[in-house]
């Protein structure tokens, strides 16, 4: 009921010269994919020069960050329709290293979901919770405040646009990934809010990827979880073979 969704965050990395050797890579390597959705995110420069690359293969282009402004005097920022111009399809929103490093918070992350949505592209919204928070038992409270605090007025109705990425922080390029129950119980615990948000139909068809350290040995796991719809990869996205695997994991 619920397409799978693998989705590849390059981050910082690649120049567009490597983003299109890797984006060609990717291309001949799932060509034939369908039974499950495929996107990827490189930096902002390369995105235009990776549209052209993919086509009409079965590979959506993402965005890293936006803007919640669609033009005007916002120095060194985008907005979700110059992203759909450069071939997006899609937008990350509220990943850790964005919520850590640049103290983004709960309410400039929903700005950013909803002018996404406006703009007719699909928004990743991205949760989890620290060591820390963890340690202290504060895991489903984090969890809470993020999903909703990032759906603040949404409708049911938008909600068809938009994917949760549940990526523990802890586990993030640390090669420590959440067990498969770990990642299965954040998940049923935010289909859990998302219900309540919402309504039983609308958390049912909510698509939650999971993201932190997934690699082509452990991403049958997880996929085998109930309540875990696809999967947000680091690292292993930058390499056409581990990323490739990893879309075609296998069903257990
Ligand atoms: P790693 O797969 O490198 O742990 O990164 C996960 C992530 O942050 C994806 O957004």
């Amino acid at each position: 009921m619920r397409k799978p969704l693998i989705a590849g965050n390059w981050k910082l990395n690649k120049t567009i010269t490597q983003a299109e050797e890797l984006a060609a890579a990717l291309v001949a390597g799932l060509k034939d994919v369908s039974a499950t959705e495929i996107i990827i995110a490189p930096t902002f420069t390369a995105l235009n020069r990776v549209a052209a690359i993919i086509g009409d293969a079965p590979i959506q282009l993402a965005a890293q960050n936006c803007y919640p402004q669609e033009s005007g005097a916002f120095t060194g920022e985008l907005s979700p329709l110059m992203l759909k111009d450069a071939g997006c399809g899609a937008v990350i929103i509220g990943h850790s290293e964005r919520r850590q490093l640049l103290a983004e918070d709960d309410q400039l992350i929903n700005a950013k979901v909803k002018k996404t949505l406006e703009s007719g592209l699909l928004a990743i919204l991205c949760v989890g919770e620290t060591l820390a928070e963890r340690e202290c038992d504060e895991m489903l409270e984090v969890l809470s405040a993020q999903i909703k605090g990032g759906l603040a007025d949404l409708s049911a109705e938008q909600m068809a646009n938009l994917v949760i990425a549940y990526e523990p922080v802890w586990a993030i390029g640390t090669g420590k990934t959440a067990t498969d129950e770990q990642a299965q119980e954040a998940h049923s615990f935010i289909r859990g809010l998302v219900q309540g948000l919402f309504d039983p139909a609308t958390a049912q068809s909510c698509r939650i990827l999971y993201g932190g350290s997934v690699k082509p040995d452990n991403v049958d796991g997880l996929m085998a979880q109930d309540d875990i719809d696809g999967a947000l990869v680091g690292g292993a996205s930058l390499t056409a073979e581990d990323f490739c695997r990893i879309v075609k994991f296998e069903k257990k």
